[in-house]
């Protein structure tokens, strides 16, 4: 079988990652060859049974006697290595989690479920960098395929309620630590049901604005607050997490300018929230005529075999519809549905996703497999 190279399997992508390709028996059908960043010459993982020591994962011969290297090793890693591997002669396929190459002309963005035909597309003629979706842009993709399919979204706004996950591993011990200390600060008074509420909100309040609470990943408290600007300042208003949404949409789909049709506009707000790894959407979506409801919900759940409608209603939306329902699950439930008071073509849906599976591991292995033929 085929040797496949694995770099940064060990951070949390990474781990997510070995998770899912064990689970569903993936390194039955290739050869994996561990690299490593920092601990050349130890052991691989003890799980993989037979594979030789880590190899290093700077040595551009090493990589270069592979035809598949996998990569979640960030985009510092891809920005110094992958220009390296290919100046040396290197033709194999790179398949990567990181976004520096994503919106490269030689780059597809991977997300099969929705985008097969494309990924098939280019594998024919010759492309060799497949490189993972933004988690909310697959995550979204993944909820509303069956809408994207059949062209009926004229426009739409996602805005966006992001978990401390997208941040990485360090981003989510902070916010524990800081719910934490924040729970401290007021324990005594919260343990006394006589205490006055507003004494423990003048409490909490004191600790979240203390210069002492942990906030060197986040930049300011993210427990019992909110963050409503993710990623780079583009310097136009616009966050380069927002940016993301039109840009990658499109190029998933093969819409757009460089492929000779119009794109889809979509734009919005990007919030980070004190959830954990599920990323959710609050989605206005134009549709390019009026259809029944019913209609829609039968769309979206045939759109893949992992879209869930969720009834519009108190009940099921609170028990299914959540951050910490979704998580650890391939599901992306998608609910709220309703017609908004602005026009029947007006539509409103509400999905949630866990952003370490369809928003980073998962496409990645999928495309691993596609790959391998
Ligand atoms: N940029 C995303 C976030 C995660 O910060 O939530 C990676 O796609």
């Amino acid at each position: 079988s085929q040797a496949v190279g694995l770099v940064g399997w060990r951070g949390m992508v990474g781990s997510v990652l070995m998770q899912r390709m064990r689970d569903e028996n993936d390194f039955s059908l290739f050869e994996p060859v561990f690299f490593s960043t920092s601990n050349a010459g130890g052991k691989a993982p003890a799980w993989a049974d037979g594979a030789g020591p880590l190899r290093d994962a700077h040595d551009i011969d090493a990589l270069k006697s592979l035809p598949i290297i996998l990569t979640a090793q960030g985009g510092d890693y891809t920005s110094e290595v992958y220009p390296k591997l290919r100046a040396a002669g290197w033709d194999g396929i790179w398949i990567d989690a990181a976004s520096t190459l994503r919106m490269k002309d030689d780059a597809i963005i991977v997300l099969d479920p929705v985008n097969r035909p494309v990924i098939d597309a280019a594998l024919q003629r010759g492309v060799r960098n497949f490189v993972g979706g933004n988690c909310t842009v697959s995550c979204m993709l993944m909820g509303l395929a069956g809408l994207f399919r059949q062209d009926l979204i004229e426009w739409m706004t996602s805005m966006t309620y992001q978990a401390a996950s997208g941040g990485g591993a360090q981003h989510m011990r902070e916010l524990l630590t800081q719910f934490g200390l924040l729970n401290a600060s007021v324990r005594n008074l919260l343990d006394d049901p006589a205490s006055a509420i507003l004494e423990i909100d003048r409490g909490v309040l004191q600790a979240q604005k203390d210069p002492s609470l942990p906030q060197t990943h986040f930049g300011v408290p993210l427990a019992g607050n909110l963050i409503p600007w993710i990623d780079k300042d583009l310097g136009n208003g616009v966050s380069r997490e927002e940016w993301k949404a039109e840009a990658e949409t499109n190029k998933i789909l093969g819409r757009g300018e460089s492929f000779g049709s119009t794109p889809v506009p979509i734009d919005g707000l990007c919030v980070r929230i004190g959830a954990m790894r599920c990323h959710s959407q609050a989605l206005t979506i134009k549709l390019r005529r009026d259809i029944p409801l019913d209609e829609i919900s039968d769309i979206i759940a045939k759109g893949s075999a992992w879209a869930k409608v969720v009834p519009n209603e108190r009940d099921a939306t609170m028990r299914d519809l959540t951050p910490v329902a979704v998580t650890g699950t391939l599901d992306i439930p998608v609910g709220r549905l309703r017609k908004l008071s602005m026009g029947p073509e007006y539509l409103s849906a509400f999905t949630v996703g866990d952003q370490l599976l369809w928003g980073a591991a998962e496409p990645l292995r999928r495309m691993l497999r596609i790959a391998l033929g």
